[in-house]
């Protein structure tokens, strides 16, 4: 590896993630949705690091970037007519840090960038993928972009609405891109040797052991839940306590039993509410009707899924309890999606290249891996984040650390057996 540079690596991500995270809806805070204005822009920049880099550059119908170097000629030989996928995700949450997604974008652009830079053809092609849509933020549902690339993008999703009452399909249509075209950005099993990400991880664990990467065994399944609270809004002044029927001490009920029952499960399973979505809220009127979302994941199926059955049995107990009218609906349910052996051990290596000492673990946060695990297999690797302080402006990874994940992305790729 006497050719990479990773002091120069490192400082060369932070230096385009900072010009990403310039990239905003607004002023003062990081918010990238999918499809809007600043996707667009975000992706045009990528798009034009990608061609500096010396890759082919394409766009599919959900505005994913590619980023193409052909594999070596076939009059070589050498080529396996197979694709090694790197890609991540340039979407953000509302009040992001800079590096969720975004660095495994820039990283896959400067590994690629290795070997284009030198004109150095691989028996197998790159194609790095800047996808729009991991956080699920603008729609009701994740990973649209990446499920568009592994093909099986479901097309009913076409029909979801935004905050503002649009569809995926007209967010698609003002993005510039025909809806019929979704189907061309799948890529085929066929040509597929593996997906790899490389992403923050969002969690304490690396800091913890002191080590700056890791290899990702599994990440971690989840479920939503919705639930729908009805009770009757009433006068805050007049109604007597004992005659109300209060939707939104129901959902604080609801919201505190979820939190005790997975703090019982020893890190097994973790639950959150983060969104509560009051009917005409006011201070003076009790709350009518309300809808909050229960976020369940787990690394473990089984778990997951009985932790979910109990939830519901405890919902159902504080609804009746409350005399709230109550509706629940499973609006997700994603297996635990594994890593595969072979890529796991290629990126241990990788790590060991680069000096440092390849930590296992599982990501408790969704990643654009899951969607693609339906066309071949996935790895990721980690990279160490201050604090494990993720979905938050203050999210850091420190320019040696993520000089270290290009260099060994870098070694990784030329291991690679596709
Ligand atoms: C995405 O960041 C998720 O894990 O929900
Ligand atoms: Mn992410
Ligand atoms: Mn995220």
């Amino acid at each position: 590896m006497a050719d990479v540079d990773p002091q120069n690596l490192g400082e060369r991500a932070e230096r385009m993630l900072l010009a990403l995270g310039a990239i905003s809806a607004e002023p003062r805070r990081l918010n990238r949705q999918f499809l809007t204005p600043e996707h667009r822009r975000a992706a045009d920049l990528v798009g034009t690091w990608m061609k500096a880099a010396g890759l082919d550059v394409s766009e599919d119908a959900l505005g994913t970037v590619r980023g193409h170097w052909a594999s070596a000629g076939l009059m070589a030989g050498r080529n396996t007519g197979k694709r090694l996928l790197i890609g991540s995700h340039i979407d953000t949450v509302i009040d992001a840090g800079l590096y969720d997604g975004n660095l495994g974008v820039v990283a896959g652009i400067l590994a690629a960038e290795h070997f284009a830079k030198a004109g150095r053809r691989l028996p197998f092609a790159l194609d790095v993928l800047a996808f729009g849509d991991e956080e699920g933020v603008r729609f009701p549902a994740t990973l649209n972009s990446s499920r568009a690339v592994a093909g099986v993008f479901r097309p009913a999703a076409l029909e979801l609405k935004d905050a503002n009452g649009v569809t995926l399909r007209e967010a698609v249509t003002r993005f510039g891109k025909d809806p019929a075209d979704i189907a061309g950005a799948a890529f085929s099993p066929e040509e597929v040797a593996g997906y790899i990400e490389l992403h923050i991880e969002q969690g304490p664990v690396l800091e913890n052991r002191n080590q700056p990467l890791g290899v990702v065994t599994a990440i971690a399944g989840q479920s939503y839940l919705s639930v729908e609270l009805m009770g009757e809004a009433g006068h805050a002044g007049t109604v007597p306590m004992m005659m109300r029927r209060d939707a939104l001490a129901g959902a604080a009920e609801i919201i505190l039993q979820a939190e005790l029952m997975a703090r019982d499960t020893s890190g097994a399973v973790v639950a959150t509410v983060g969104v509560v979505t009051i009917s005409a809220p006011a201070t003076n009127v009790i709350a009518g009707h309300v809808v909050l979302i229960v976020d369940i994941r787990s690394g473990s199926d089984p778990a997951r899924l009985d932790f979910v059955e109990r939830l519901k049995l405890e919902i159902r107990s504080v609804a009746d309890r409350r005399h709230l009218g109550l509706q629940v609906t499973q609006t997700r349910n994603v297996a635990t999606t594994p890593c595969d052996a072979a890529i796991q051990d290629g990126i241990a290596a990788a790590i060991r290249a680069t000096g440092s000492e390849p930590l296992r673990l599982a990501s408790g946060a969704g990643h654009d891996g899951t969607a693609m695990a339906q066309l071949g297999p996935i790895g990721m690797m980690f990279v160490r984040c201050r604090g494990g302080v993720s979905h938050n402006p203050a999210e850091y990874a420190s320019p040696a650390d993520m000089g270290l994940a290009v260099a060994a992305l870098i070694r990784f790729i030329e291991g690679f057996k596709a």
